[in-house]
């Protein structure tokens, strides 16, 4: 594995000695952007000159003649009032992209960090006994994608699937299965996710009623919370068969989704029980709560409610019993100290806010966080609005079941597939119809910044013109069928021969694959990754249309533009794979 130093950062760093070479006393930032004028624009000397009180354009004028342009820097221009322009050699474009290509074909010269760190990352916390929503869906779309990029950049990464597997519903679960032990036999060894799910929904529901209209039951189940929370053997085991029917139905559901859940990073609630007491100890010890009106509370100087008083959080309550804060509280205990994260990331409904906030100020206040080696960040995400702009409904009003929308973003994926089809069996265009669909309903997630409300709209998602998975997928899809058609010939690069201007700019773009990856890893932003992809492929529509390929006047001409053909493929894929998106050979 070679990494492969970018055009960019070999032209900042250039740039940045002669800088400091002229103003030895500046901290020597040139800015640089890439630019239309010309590859890229240096725009950092004018702050400089001004804060050094010199004339800008001379100040460039020195800087343009100190740097080394070797073979790298074709031309350097001062423009303006004293700016920078920055044309690169073909050669350097091609050269790069070659050593990008010859390293291993997921890397693409991609580094891994120096000193990675651990990131523990809380995704895809669904609830037990319950239908997933849209919510559940974005937790675990971007969740992943955040995984699978800081992954690739080398961090150590833990996950942590939350799940709401502990709390006094459970009490009333619990009581009526003792009361109808059969209820959830299965007559078959193997069970589908739908038929586990609408076992516990009948289950819930016959619950409900019985605890709705039978004082005696509702007694019976409330005396069943308190031998769950003191750990009776008989009550545990009826418990965690709710649990185990729910994780079917949960794995069916990422099985889906073509996420790969594994069940010991599942620790749910009830997986930081033993420690509630102890967290509620350490903190009332280090003075962080205090007692108050019986129940143990976190106060804050910033956090009022409507009335203007204080809203405290709320470690015990009254009756002794915890909630979400002491889970949470005890999680971060876990995850610092047994874990040894240094990155606490929690992809969660930006309506919980309010509750992480309060959370990580405890959390700081306790000594378990810190702003130095250990941080906590909720990545929050908004809300999934329908097609009219609200909050996403059935007709009927209700949630509506993430099973069905992905149902129905297959079967739309699969009708657009079988349109374009042209050698698909019907096998093929299933499977392609699947992997269309899913990609679609990631990537529209991913591609809009996490904490922004977005539109789930099915009609746009598998739209072929536009920023949709479909588009990319067929920009692949279409290159593969352009190696395919080139047979013998292979692609290979000629970094002698001149670029035309669409394949300048698709190739400084490919370059730049791995400063997306860092940026998308630091900001745990998957959105610019997505945002770069599709400018990838645009670029490559572009080159396409403008350079032919295989009737290229030379053979290296052809060789040449196949390399360029084959990275953006290569490109595409390991970025669409970062998102956890699929890119057929064929479609
Ligand atoms: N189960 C919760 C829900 O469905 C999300 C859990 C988030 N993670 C956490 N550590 N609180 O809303």
């Amino acid at each position: 594995m070679a990494s492969v130093t970018s055009l960019t950062a070999s032209v900042h760093q250039r740039l940045a000695t002669a800088l400091s070479a002229t103003l030895p006393t500046a901290d020597a930032d040139p800015l640089l952007r890439r630019s239309d004028r010309a590859d890229y624009q240096a725009n950092g000397i004018l702050a400089l000159a001004k804060k050094a009180k010199a004339n800008p354009r001379e100040l460039a004028t020195q800087v343009v003649a100190r740097v080394e342009s070797g073979e790298l820097i074709k031309e350097i221009e001062v423009s303006g009032p004293g700016f920078l322009n920055i044309t690169l050699t073909d050669a350097a474009i091609t050269e790069n992209l070659a050593a990008r290509y010859t390293d291993a074909a997921d890397r693409l010269g991609v580094p891994l960090a120096e000193h990675p760190g651990t990131t523990v990352i809380d995704y895809a916390q669904p609830n037990v006994a319950k239908e997933m929503h849209v919510g559940h869906l974005r937790s675990a779309v971007i969740g992943d994608a955040v995984v699978r990029i800081l992954e690739f950049t080398g961090e150590n990464v833990v996950r942590r699937h939350h799940i709401g597997d502990w709390g006094t519903q459970f009490g009333m679960l619990i009581q009526y299965l003792d009361e109808h032990p059969h209820e959830l036999d299965h007559k078959d060894a193997e069970v589908s996710g739908e038929e586990a799910m609408s076992n516990l929904d009948r289950l819930y529901k016959a619950a409900r009623k019985l605890f709705d209209s039978d004082e005696e039951f509702k007694t019976r189940a409330r005396r069943r919370v308190v031998d769950l929370q003191a750990g009776d053997p008989r009550t545990l085991a009826t418990w965690q068969k709710f649990v185990d029917e729910s994780k079917i139905y949960f794995f069916s559901v990422f099985e889906k989704l073509d996420m790969e859940i594994r069940d010991p990073d599942i620790v749910g609630e009830s997986g930081y029980n033993d420690m509630l007491d102890e967290t509620c100890r350490i903190l009332e010890d280090k003075g962080v709560a205090v007692r108050s009106e019986g129940a143990l509370c976190v106060f804050f100087d910033d956090i009022k409610g409507p009335e203007g008083n204080p809203v405290p959080l709320i470690v015990r309550k009254s009756d002794g019993g915890y909630g979400y804060a002491a889970t949470d509280l005890s999680a971060i205990r876990d995850r610092v100290h047994n874990l040894k994260a240094n990155s606490l990331l929690y992809v969660v409904d930006a309506r919980q806010s309010l509750h992480f906030k309060m959370v990580f100020e405890t959390a700081r206040r306790a000594g378990w966080l810190n702003d130095e080696d250990v941080k906590a960040f909720q990545l929050a995400f908004g809300t999934v609005l329908g097609k009219d702009g609200k909050p996403f409904k059935t007709r009927e009003g209700e949630t509506v079941k993430l099973v069905d929308l992905l149902d129905e973003a297959i079967d739309r994926a699969s009708a657009v597939v079988r349109e374009k089809a042209q050698d698909l069996s019907e096998e093929e265009i299933a499977e392609r119809g699947t992997q269309v669909g899913i990609g679609a309903v990631k990537y529209a997630d991913l591609s809009t910044s996490a904490i922004r409300d977005y539109k789930f709209d099915l009609d746009q998602m598998v739209s072929l013109n536009g920023d949709t998975s479909v588009y990319l997928q067929y920009a692949y899809a279409r290159i593969q069928s352009i190696l395919r058609k080139a047979g013998e010939v292979r692609p290979s690069a000629h970094p002698e021969l001149e670029l035309a201007d669409a394949e300048r700019a698709l190739g400084l773009h490919a370059d730049a694959f791995a400063e997306t990856v860092a940026e998308a890893a630091s900001d745990y932003a998957p959105h610019k990754l997505a945002a770069y992809l599709y400018q990838l492929a645009s670029l490559y529509t572009t080159f396409y249309d403008k350079c032919p390929v295989l009737k290229a006047e030379t053979p290296e001409q052809v060789e040449n533009r196949l390399f360029l053909c084959d990275i953006t493929a290569r490109t595409l894929h390991q970025g669409m794979a970062l998102l956890g998106i699929r890119t057929p050979e064929r479609l």
